[in-house]
C-alpha cells in the first residue's frame, strides 16, 4: 500500500498544481475518449510504468470540480478537513450498518443526526439516517409517507390510490421516486408556482380538495427549500398549516439550500420546518463536503423503521437497533459519508459552518450588485438567493455556456424558468471570495469580446 499512497501523493500535488494554473481543461471529446486515454480494460494487466502513466492521464483530463472556475452543478470546492475525512473513510472502509463493523464511525452518524434534530427543534423521538444524496433522502421520505397512509403496501401492495403534491419548480427526483415506490409519476400532482419560483399554498389546497372529492388519498407533499433552478424556498409554514388540515406527510426538500439552518440570519427561510415530518439536507453542496453526504431526518423514527428495518440473523449479531444503523437505511453495505462531514464540522464548529452559509448569500449578494450595476446583463432572480441567474447581452445562455466549456473558460450551466432560458451562478462553493465572483463576470466579458465572430 505504501508504494499506492506515494503515487497516491505525487498525483494528487500534481493535479493540486494543475488546478491553480489551468483551472478548466480543454475537454476531451467523449467520441474520442477511447483513443485519447487508454481506459479499455484487457485480459492483461500493464506495468507499473504504465499504469502510472495511464492514470496521470485520467486523472489530468477530469474536470476539475474544485476551481473557482467551475459553477456548473450545485456543489464546489475542496474543503481540507472535510476531504481529510473522506480519505480515512476509504483506508477505513467500514459498512455503517453495525456498530460491531463501524463502531465509533456509527456514533458520528449518530451525532450529527442527534444535532442537526437539536438545531431545528426536533422533538426527542426524531432521528434519521445519512443518504448517498439528496434523490435518495427524497425517497425515503416518500417511502415513510406512503407507509404512514396505507401501511398495507408494504406487505400486500397497494389497495388504495395514494397522490403527492410538489410544486412545478420541485426537483426532478420526487416524480422520478413516486415511480420507484409504486405510487405512479401521474398520481403527483405538479402544484403552480408563482412569478418567484414559489408554490401557491392556494393552489396545493384546491388540488387536495378536489383529489378527497374524488376519492383519492392525498399522502405526501413535498416543499422545497431552495429550488434547483431558481434557489427558491417554498413557504413551509404555510404548506404544513394545510397539511395538518388534511393529515398529510410533509416533506422539506432542502438538498440544496437546507444548510440555511446553521444560519441565524437566514433559517427564517425554512419558518415551521419543526412541524415538518421530514427533512433533508446536502452537506455537499452549500457546506462543501466531498460528494456525496445528504442528512435526512424525521420528527418520529418510528416511521424510519416502519418503512427500512427488516430482521437479517446473519447481520444484526451484537448491540441494539440504535447502534445497528442498517435498521434505519434503504441499503444492506453502506459507504460512511459521516465521517467528512463530521472532521469539517468538529474543527470548525457550528459557528463555522454558520459563516460557510453566510458567505455563499454574501457571495449571492455580490454578483446581484455587480449584475444589477452593469446594464448589459438581463437579471431574472431574487433575493435571498444563491442562484443568481442572469443573460449577457441577449447572448442565448445555452450557447455561451458550452463555448465557454469548450475554450476551457468557465464551467457553468444554464436554467430555465418559464419562458427565460438564463446562465445560472450558484454561489456554492466555500472557498470562494468576492473577487472570484467578479472575475466570472470579467472572463464573460472578455470572452464575448474575443470570440464575437462565433456568437
Ligand atoms: C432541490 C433538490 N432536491 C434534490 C436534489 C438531488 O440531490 P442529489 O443530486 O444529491 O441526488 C437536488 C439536486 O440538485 C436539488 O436541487
Amino acid at each position: 500500500m505504501k508504494r499506492e499512497l506515494a503515487l497516491f501523493q505525487k498525483l494528487t500535488t500534481e493535479f493540486l498544481t494543475k488546478e491553480i494554473d489551468e483551472p478548466v481543461i480543454t475537454p476531451l471529446q467523449a467520441e474520442s475518449l477511447w483513443k485519447d486515454i487508454n481506459i479499455s480494460l484487457q485480459s492483461e494487466g500493464v506495468s507499473e510504468e504504465e499504469f502510472e502513466k495511464i492514470l496521470r492521464d485520467v486523472v489530468l483530463n477530469t474536470p476539475r470540480t474544485a476551481t473557482n472556475k467551475f459553477f456548473n452543478q450545485l456543489f464546489g470546492g475542496r474543503n481540507p478537513k472535510a476531504t481529510l475525512g473522506d480519505l480515512l473513510a476509504v483506508i477505513l472502509n467500514n459498512s455503517m450498518y453495525t456498530y460491531k463493523v463501524a463502531g465509533p464511525q456509527v456514533g458520528i452518524e449518530i451525532e450529527i443526526i442527534n444535532r442537526v434534530c437539536e438545531i431545528i427543534n426536533y422533538p426527542k423521538q426524531s432521528g434519521g439516517t445519512i443518504t448517498s444524496g439528496g434523490s435518495v433522502s427524497n425517497l425515503i421520505a416518500m417511502l415513510m409517507a406512503r407507509d404512514k397512509a396505507s401501511p398495507e403496501v408494504r406487505y400486500k401492495s397497494f389497495q388504495e390510490k395514494l397522490i403527492g403534491y410538489t410544486s412545478e419548480a420541485s426537483h426532478y427526483s420526487i416524480k422520478k421516486n413516486a415511480a420507484i415506490c409504486g405510487v405512479g409519476t401521474e398520481q403527483i400532482r405538479k402544484i403552480a408556482i408563482d412569478e418567484k419560483g414559489l408554490l401557491i399554498p392556494e393552489a396545493l389546497e384546491e388540488a387536495i380538495q378536489k383529489d378527497i372529492t374524488n376519492n383519492q388519498k392525498p399522502f405526501f407533499i413535498n416543499a422545497t427549500a431552495g429550488t434547483t433552478v431558481l434557489g427558491a424556498f417554498d413557504p413551509v409554514e404555510e404548506i404544513i398549516k394545510i397539511a395538518k388540515k388534511y393529515n398529510i406527510w410533509v416533506h422539506v426538500d432542502g438538498a440544496y439550500c437546507g444548510s440555511v439552518i446553521f444560519s441565524n440570519k437566514y433559517k427564517h427561510l425554512i419558518n415551521g420546518l419543526e412541524k415538518a415530518d421530514s427533512f433533508n439536507f446536502n452537506a455537499h453542496k452549500m457546506i462543501g463536503t466531498p460528494l456525496t453526504c445528504s442528512v435526512l431526518v424525521t420528527r418520529d423514527k418510528k416511521y424510519l423503521y416502519d418503512s427500512l428495518s427488516m430482521e437479517a440473523d446473519y447481520l444484526y449479531q451484537t448491540d441494539g437497533d440504535d447502534f445497528n444503523l442498517g435498521k434505519t437505511s434503504l441499503q444492506c453495505g453502506r459507504r460512511n459519508n459521516a465521517l467528512k462531514f463530521w472532521t469539517l464540522w468538529k474543527s470548525v464548529g457550528t459557528k463555522g459552518l454558520e459563516t460557510i452559509v453566510d458567505n455563499q448569500f454574501m457571495l449571492a449578494d455580490v454578483a446581484r450588485d455587480y449584475l444589477k450595476n452593469h446594464p448589459n446583463y438581463t437579471f431574472y432572480s431574487y433575493d435571498e438567493s444563491v442562484s443568481v441567474c442572469f443573460n449577457y447581452k441577449n447572448i442565448p445562455a445555452d450557447k455561451l455556456c458550452t463555448l465557454l466549456y469548450e475554450y476551457a473558460e468557465l464551467v457553468i450551466g444554464c436554467g430555465t424558468f418559464r419562458e427565460n432560458t438564463f446562465i445560472r451562478l450558484v454561489t456554492v462553493n466555500p472557498a470562494n471570495y468576492k473577487e472570484d465572483i467578479i472575475d466570472l463576470f470579467k472572463t464573460i466579458e472578455n470572452f464575448v469580446e474575443k470570440k464575437k465572430n462565433l456568437l
